[in-house]
């Protein structure tokens, strides 16, 4: 098989605690980084975006690269991730959608039937050139420090297409995926292949590990999940290891998907996002192949608990890194995104003492 095209120019940081850890190796302390570290939580971020439109952002190099360094120099992460949006491809692509403060992701013109599926858009690379030139800034700026890359998942794209927006039950969703599943299956294969370009982009400009977002995805049966969705989000994570060679990570990540776990795993993941209602030992049991090698698992503190006193949460903390022991590998964040009134400080707290611990749990 010949080399990917993107295969040379690769960083290698094979001493990053982020990258050996996500290849079942031992690094040096427990690598941590949180989702959502750059945002309204900064003061710095919110500085920076002032009078910029959230999507506009996303597409201004300079400014993507600024925001995505903010928590790397404030919290000393192990990683930074890219500033940008799941939605950003859509928009980029053409689709009218607007990022609405408070409220998420709105779709002007929803797509319920075959021909709003047929007029949708694919992607170009150009129409995405500048996240890449933002990615391989940042690549420069940042050293020794992975840069994650991401994309959001078929099903957690389509759900903000069809409903327009942010939905609570995704019933015209789940209505469309039942009554025209001819109509659904083509919706999420053209997800699927425009968030595997958007992948492709960032690969290609030198991200170190990729991370799929489907937020939503618990609000599938593990049933629904197998029939209607994991075919299309394989494809992307298959493409994206053959892409790279298998050299780059990838992270499978969604909120309440404690049922789903294994078939998320199975996608061909290389690292498990799990959110805080699923302790990770429980987690690594459920997926565990018998006789088999346990997986490399991401999360899982609770972002609501970084509202608690420092003691609460240095016990969370405990506890979790405790519990991943028992998995091949463990990136230590946050269950899902960073809340935007949480104080940063709590969050520098949380890297140096899952630091500082580590360390000295490897000497013992
Ligand atoms: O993690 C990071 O630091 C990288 C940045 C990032 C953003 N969005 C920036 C952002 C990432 C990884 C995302 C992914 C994303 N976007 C997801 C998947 C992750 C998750 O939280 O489940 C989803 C569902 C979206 C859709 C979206 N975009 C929502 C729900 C919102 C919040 C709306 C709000 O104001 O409450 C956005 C906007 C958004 N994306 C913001 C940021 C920093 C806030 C924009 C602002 O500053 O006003």
């Amino acid at each position: 098989m010949s080399l990917p095209a993107n295969a040379s120019n690769r960083r290698r940081l094979d001493d990053a605690p982020l990258l050996v850890a996500a290849r079942g190796g031992t690094p040096a302390h427990t690598p941590v980084w949180f989702m959502r570290q750059a945002g309204r939580s900064l003061p710095e971020y919110r500085r920076a975006r002032e009078g910029v439109s959230m999507l506009r952002a996303c597409l201004t190099s300079e400014l993507v690269c600024e925001i995505t360094l903010q928590p790397v120099r404030r919290h000393g992460v192990d990683a930074a991730i890219l500033f940008s949006d799941i939605v950003l491809p859509l928009y980029a692509s053409g689709v009218e959608l607007d990022i609405v403060a408070g409220t998420g992701p709105v779709v002007n013109h929803p797509v319920r039937g075959a021909a709003d599926v047929a007029a949708l858009p694919g992607l170009s690379a150009e129409q995405v050139h500048g996240v890449g030139e933002a990615v391989r800034l940042l690549v420069h700026e940042l050293g020794e420090t992975p840069l994650i890359g991401f994309a959001g998942a078929p099903f957690t794209l389509a759900s903000y297409l069809v409903e327009g927006g942010p939905s609570r039950n995704h019933e015209r969703t789940k209505a469309l995926m039942r009554s025209e599943p001819e109509t659904w299956h083509a919706l999420l294969g053209k997800l699927a292949e425009n968030t595997l370009e958007f992948l492709r982009v960032q690969l290609d400009a030198g991200v170190d590990a990729v991370q799929l977002f489907d937020s939503w995805a618990g609000a599938l049966s593990p049933r629904d999940y197998a029939t209607y969705v994991r075919p299309h989000t394989d494809r992307i994570l298959r493409g994206v290891a053959e892409y790279t060679d298998d050299r780059v990570p990838r992270i499978h990540f969604g909120v309440g998907t404690g049922e789903l776990l294994g078939s998320m795993w199975e996608c061909g993941a290389s690292v498990l996002g799990v959110d805080w209602r699923v302790p990770l030992d429980r987690a690594v049991r459920r997926i565990t192949p018998a006789g088999g090698e346990p997986p490399v698992v991401q999360g899982n503190l609770d972002p609501a608990v970084l509202f608690a006193d420092w003691e609460s949460v240095r016990d969370e903390v405990d506890r979790i890194l405790a519990e991943g022991r028992s998995a091949g590998g463990h990136v230590f964040n946050l269950g899902h995104g960073v809340l935007p009134d949480t104080d940063p400080d709590v969050l520098t707290g949380i890297v140096e003492y899952v630091h500082s611990v580590s360390r000295t749990a490897r000497l013992d």
